[in-house]
């Protein structure tokens, strides 16, 4: 049977991404009426999660979204620190032992991993009995970002052809920009602006990719036109984690020169939404009482969102085929 692993944006064709939103809006729905409104569809399955690298939301909507369907979470939040990889040993062989053997059910029927290393966790996933999805691996990719992202673009639009999004600062580390380039690449009529410093700007993979599949990008410094003239403006931290050699003074001055604060947010029309992967830094200085009545502030509502796409995403690797037409 075919292994339902998700390490890379690519993998989700549109029809697997319009499935897997209608699922998530289904979701959605019944947890309206409470938590013992939702199906417990993974009841009984185990979810391991593996994280070398911090993270609030991905682990925890990950574990929330297995747990509201029924199913349970074991694992460590810092498996560079308890797990064997202490010891040296590689991802790809902590997943062999803890997967199925033969015929036998193992410690987890799938793992959530989040990586220091680019590409460890497609490798890892060759040889894994059991599902893996990727949660973020180093600067590489983040898809299950990308596809609450897009969740999100379909939510609040109501489509995803056709729009303008713009995404703005650390676009050279930033896993999640990567994995939405990726992805919206699949989709027609799309118009990406990129805004960031040059020493942090999109790399040319990425871009030549968007050339391949006919998405029309440009990139620019004018940060107020881009405010003013975009559906999505997609916002990221910069990653000074990241970045050697990169002296105080000139990450103040990166995060300042595209950062979104009281004073220009006027300029964004009021049908444009703000998002944002989190945490946020400098870069949103917007007032508590606007991100709280301002429906232009979409992240509380796209981090709300990460649960649901999750949900549905659990569903469709652990469950071959209930919601395959
Ligand atoms: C991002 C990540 O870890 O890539 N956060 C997230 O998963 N929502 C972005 C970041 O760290 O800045």
């Amino acid at each position: 049977m075919e292994i339902r692993h998700l390490y890379e944006s690519q993998q989700l064709t549109p029809r697997r991404l319009s499935a897997l939103m209608t699922r998530a809006d289904e979701l959605k729905e019944l947890s309206r009426k409470g938590p013992r409104n939702l199906p417990q569809t993974l009841d009984r399955y185990i979810m391991a999660s593996l994280f070398y690298e911090p993270s609030t939301r991905t682990r925890f909507s990950h574990e929330a979204a297995m747990i509201r369907l029924g199913g349970e979470v074991i694992g460590t939040e810092n498996a560079a620190q308890f797990s064997s990889a202490k010891k040296g040993e590689s991802l790809a062989d902590t997943v062999r032992v803890m997967g199925r053997q033969g015929g036998l059910l193992g410690y987890e029927d799938i793992v959530v991993v989040r990586h220091t290393e680019e590409g460890e966790i497609k490798k890892a996933s060759e040889v894994s009995s059991i599902p893996i999805i990727n949660a973020g691996d180093g600067p590489g990719q983040h898809p299950t970002q990308a596809l609450l992202d897009v969740y999100t673009l379909q939510s609040e639009f109501g489509k995803i052809e056709g729009l303008n999004v713009a995404m703005v600062g650390d676009l050279k580390n930033g896993r999640t920009v990567k994995s939405l380039c990726y992805l919206l690449g699949k989709f027609n009529d799309i118009n990406i602006t990129f805004v960031s410093p040059d020493w942090l700007a999109m790399s040319p993979n990425i871009k030549a990719y968007l050339k391949r599949h006919e998405i029309n990008y440009r990139e620019t410094a004018e940060f107020e036109d881009v405010l003013q003239s975009h559906d999505a403006i997609y916002m990221t931290r910069i990653q000074r984690e990241r970045e050697q050699g990169i002296s105080d003074e000139e990450f103040q001055r990166a995060e300042d020169m595209f950062a979104i604060t009281k004073d220009n947010l006027p300029l964004v029309p009021s049908e444009s939404r703000i998002l944002h992967p989190l945490p946020h830094l400098h870069e949103l200085q917007i007032p508590y009482e606007a991100e709280e009545t301002d429906r232009r502030i979409a992240y509380f509502r796209q981090a709300n969102n990460g649960l649901y796409a999750r949900m549905a995403l659990l569903e469709w690797s652990l469950m071959q085929g209930p919601f395959e037409k």
